[in-house]
């Protein structure tokens, strides 16, 4: 059993807890995930590292709730014991000096960018971080951010915080004005996918991380699989980041939809 032993509310339906793992915070890289079950018979998510502390043995993660199991995961407090908590899986960030780094958080995906972005300006890089979410609720760690960051910028749909728009607009502006040697970018798939388009226009090399459904996370059940340069890769083990200009956004759109009825029916039961 893991324990949880710190939870935080971040904003409307952002939690974060922080996990007795340190078995996993002793391998723990940037951009690697875990599979966690919340009891015996729940269902296994795949969860982004978004912190984690060796000497604390500690793992970070951040979830938004949106389906049955990360409502139930939201109740948890600090005390609770999740059943099964494995990593850290994924290969990890390529961590390297490219010059100038675009770091782009949609939503809840400005968690696992901060673990990447900090490597990333521990190796050198200059780091220009892009924050966005639909409304200011949905706004977190932005003081985490521009501590690992040379500038930071932030961008709402509605203009209730930062930029009145998406973070594609505020790339846009970066990449005219000053040029970037690379682009990170992590959040809702729309989000990416629009990154990588806008990116591919300038020619600018651009990582995206994928989180996709997953069982085993040992590349076994191929449920994770995604096309990337018209190949198959399965994002649990090839992943979870890969070339965003190659990634086919469309198809993994339409399967990650795949279990929507019956994610509605789980939640339903649950919620009733
Ligand atoms: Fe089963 Fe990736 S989760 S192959």
């Amino acid at each position: 059993m893991y324990e949880i032993i710190e939870k935080e509310e971040l904003g409307a339906s952002i939690k974060l807890i922080k996990i007795q793992a340190p078995l996993v915070a002793a391998k723990a890289l940037a951009g690697q995930f875990v599979i966690l079950r919340v009891h015996e018979e729940g269902e296994r998510i795949p969860v982004t590292i978004a912190d984690f502390d060796r000497a604390e043995g500690t793992i970070t993660c951040v979830f938004q709730e949106v389906g049955r199991t990360t409502k139930e995961l939201g109740t948890f407090e600090a005390g609770d014991c999740l059943k099964d908590f494995v990593g850290p899986l994924g290969v990890p960030s390529h961590i390297q000096n490219y010059g100038r780094v675009a770091c782009v958080g949609g939503g809840v995906g400005v968690a696992p960018v901060y673990p990447i972005a900090r490597a990333l300006k521990e190796a050198g890089n200059e780091i220009i971080s892009i924050i966005g979410a639909r409304t200011k609720d949905l706004i977190f760690w932005e003081d985490r951010m521009r501590a690992v960051s040379d500038e930071l910028l932030a961008a709402t749909d509605d203009g209730s915080y930062g930029r009145k728009g998406f973070v594609t607009d505020l790339l846009k502006e970066i990449i005219e004005d000053k040029g970037i040697d690379l682009c990170l970018a992590i959040g809702p798939l729309p989000m990416m996918r629009a990154v990588s388009d806008l990116t591919r226009r300038y020619g600018v090399k651009t990582v995206v991380s994928i989180n996709t459904l997953m069982v085993d996370g040992t590349g076994m059940c191929g449920c994770c699989r995604v096309t990337v340069g018209g190949e198959t890769r399965f994002t649990c083990v090839d992943g979870p980041e890969f070339d965003g200009h190659e990634v086919d956004f469309i198809e993994l759109a339409r399967r990650s939809a795949v279990y929507k009825t019956q994610e509605k029916v789980s939640l339903d039961l649950y919620e009733e």
